[in-house]
């Protein structure tokens, strides 16, 4: 495995069990990948931390709890983060150790299609022969043209991880994931939030009439947006930096300063160093590593996983892909299904999705019926006090089978698993509309949501 994050060290655990005699090279330091070093893990303590405060500042009063002098100690929310990372990825070294898996501490290139040579981090070159190669290699942040991360004014999601201190402006470029949940984080901790988005809504790939809502409970909390702007330099000052826009459709320019800026315009894929050439293995035009069903790349004993592949660049994705080339070598019959893949945007509410959007199925012709339950109708979440949002479960007219299902509400994340599972078994709404539900859950949002698709909806 070239690669220690989420597709590599999964894979190398099945690979372990399945006994493959495995090495995983990893030129970081840590394993864990991107996910657990620079983004999903300390993004997630963050995240956490700082809806705990905004919760204790201004969220108490309504419960009837005082707390007054409610203030942040940065430094130690951060130590707090990187204690986190630090424990989960000394777990992921256990997990080699506990499954035979030998972990090499360097900077993988290929020396021929059979042949590696790693850069050991600690000195030297260690040359490993192997019969199967996996390239799990992830992504990396990709700029924008003329602009120049720095990582300390110009930062992308990992210097926003670590900021010193809470920028009193922050310019985020790009309405994506990292965008707003990292914006979320500096908002929470006071930092006025303006986000550039190049089209006209935040999150395009979402449902719409999610996008919508969660522009519309964003601008509530602060955020600020500028849609369908271009960026079109960014200049560090003294202060902090310039970010020159101008309007897609064309007209005046308007510069805009900020402390700091967040460029979060997506990922690319990331293959710099491992001399693709020299094992003739091909890449797409914007650098991806093209794999057949059995994720062998063109060179069939070169296999790939994960970021590095394309497709959505989630950490569960790449776990999936990594455990299922892996039972496929061995001869079993590993499988990834697609079309039951979550994604979860951890902000509060949560944004969570899976399956097909409306404007999807509208595009593809399929007629579908949709069920909706808003949260402010669902009794646990009024208890809670945490009624925005809603559940959309989208089903097959003529069929009823769910074809997809969009969350947004406090616990959106956890709860889009029941529907996962239903499309998984291939489940109609109806299923999920007969299944009993804890009461009082908010889980039962998503049963009255699926009654609703063929209008039964029961309390409200
Ligand atoms: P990576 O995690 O990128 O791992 C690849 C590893 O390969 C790296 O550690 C790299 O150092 C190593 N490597 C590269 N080249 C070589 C070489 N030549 N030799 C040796 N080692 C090499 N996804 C989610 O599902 N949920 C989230 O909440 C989430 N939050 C995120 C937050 C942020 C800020 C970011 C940036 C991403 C987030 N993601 C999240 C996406 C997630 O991190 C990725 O999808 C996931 O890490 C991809 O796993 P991977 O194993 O393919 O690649
Ligand atoms: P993204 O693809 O989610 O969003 C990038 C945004 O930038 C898009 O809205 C795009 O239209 C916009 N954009 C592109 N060029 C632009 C320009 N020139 N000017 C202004 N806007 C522009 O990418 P992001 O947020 O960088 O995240 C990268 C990846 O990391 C995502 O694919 C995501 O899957 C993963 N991730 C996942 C998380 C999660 O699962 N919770 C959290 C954070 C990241």
């Amino acid at each position: 495995m070239i690669g220690g994050g989420p597709a590599g060290y999964t894979a190398a655990i099945r690979a372990g069990q399945l006994g493959f005699k495995t090495a995983i090279v990893e030129k970081r330091g840590t394993l864990g990948g991107t996910c657990l070093n620079v983004g999903c893990i300390p993004s997630k303590a963050l995240l956490h931390a700082t809806e705990l405060f905004d919760e204790a500042s201004h969220g108490f009063a309504k419960f009837g709890i005082k707390a007054e002098g409610v203030s942040v100690d940065l430094d130690a929310m951060m130590a707090h983060k990187s204690k986190v990372v630090g424990e989960l990825t000394k777990g992921i070294e256990f997990l080699m150790k506990k499954n035979k898996v030998t972990y090499i501490v360097g900077a993988a290139r290929f020396a021929g299609p059979d042949t590696i040579d790693v850069a050991l981090n600690g000195g030297g070159t260690r040359t490993i022969k192997a019969a199967r190669t996996m390239i799990a290699t992830g992504s990396d942040v990709s700029s924008l043209p003329g602009i120049t991360i720095d990582e300390k004014t110009v930062v992308s999601s990992t210097g926003a991880l670590s900021l010193a201190k809470v920028p009193a402006k922050l310019i985020v470029i790009g309405g994506g994931v990292i965008g707003l949940e990292l914006g979320s984080v500096w908002r929470r901790l006071g930092a006025e939030v303006t986000v550039v988005e190049f089209l006209d809504r935040i999150t395009p790939a979402m449902d719409g009439e999610i996008s919508k809502n969660f522009q519309r409970i964003l601008g509530k909390q602060g955020f600020e947006f500028m849609l369908s702007h271009k960026v079109t330099g960014v200049k560090p000052t003294k202060k902090g930096a310039t970010v020159t826009v101008v309007p897609v459709a064309g007209g005046d320019e308007k510069v805009l300063e900020a402390d700091i800026v967040l460029v979060a315009v997506g990922r690319r894929p990331y293959t710099d160093g491992l001399n693709l050439a020299a094992a003739g293995v091909a890449t797409t035009e914007r650098g991806f590593i093209p794999v057949d069903a059995h994720y062998a790349t063109n060179v069939p004993h070169i296999y790939a996983v994960g970021d590095v592949i394309g497709g959505l660049m989630l950490a569960h994705k790449a776990e999936e892909e990594g455990v299922a080339a892996v039972e496929i070598m061995a001869g079993q019959h590993g499988h990834v299904n697609y079309d039951a893949i979550p994604g979860v945007i951890y902000t509060m509410p949560e944004i969570a999705n899976v399956g097909r959007t409306e404007e999807e199925l509208k595009k593809a012709g399929i007629a579908y019926k949709i069920g909706k339950f808003p949260f402010t109708a669902n009794a646990r979440a009024k208890a809670n006090g945490q009624t925005e949002g809603f559940v959309k479960v989208i089903a097959d007219a003529a069929t009823d089978r769910i074809l997809g299902a969009h969350i947004i509400g406090a616990d959106a994340g956890n709860m889009i698993a029941e529907v996962v599972t239903a499309i998984e078994f291939g489940g109609a709404a109806e299923d999920l509309a007969r299944t009993s539900h804890a009461h009082p859950t908010e889980m039962e949002a998503i049963r009255e949501a699926a009654l609703g698709v063929n209008g039964a909806i029961r309390q409200m």
